[in-house]
């Protein structure tokens, strides 16, 4: 295991889809090192989600894992590690809501970005079982940012409105308290 880079914005490979995994690759060793490296590189940056692109790896793999609890930025849902391999998505409800997001690719940044808050995924786990889960909430737009990962989508592209857009002190001075749960990956 290692604690890979994670490639910032203006990296090409952020900006390009994600290729899905062969059926054949889901069973093949490699596959569990990289979620491993994946699951490491997400504890020592600090996030609470990363998509494989994020450490040069365009294969449509990400993770999600979220302590819960009381954070700086409010009360967020606890998720335990999960791994999305091949993930697609519905959405159950349109109705939008909206969250500071931050990326680790995006360092030193927040923008508020409004997404469906129900959606059901369906995805391949870690040993080929297929699974399919309901997300609301925080939990469904910290997927949602994911997923957008394995389609060479950044949050800053979601902004509708582009004065919601700081930096990381300003954000805690200004907006913060106003503000929603952020969502760090
Ligand atoms: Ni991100």
């Amino acid at each position: 295991m290692a604690v890979r880079k994670v490639i910032r914005m203006g990296h090409p490979i952020l900006r390009q889809p994600a290729r899905p995994l062969e059926a054949d690759e889901i069973g093949s060793p490699w596959l569990p090192a990289l979620v491993a490296d994946m699951v490491e590189t997400l504890h020592d940056y600090g996030g609470i989600g990363l998509a494989a692109p994020q450490i040069a790896e365009p294969v449509r793999v990400a993770i999600i894992e979220i302590p819960g609890g009381q954070s700086r930025y409010g009360e967020i849902p606890e998720m335990p590690l999960t791994v999305f391999i091949n993930p697609a998505i519905e959405v159950v409800d349109p109705a939008t809501h909206g969250y500071w997001e931050g990326c680790l690719s995006v360092p030193g940044l927040r923008g508020f970005v409004e997404r469906p808050q129900h959606v059901r995924i369906r995805y391949t786990t870690l040993d080929g079982r297929r699974e399919t889960i309901e997300l609301q909430g925080f939990l469904a737009t910290v997927f949602q940012h994911e997923l957008d990962h394995l389609d060479g989508t950044l949050y800053v592209d979601r902004i509708t409105d582009t004065k919601l857009l700081a930096f990381e002190e300003e954000f805690m001075r200004y907006l913060a308290p106003q503000g929603e749960a952020a969502v760090i990956d």
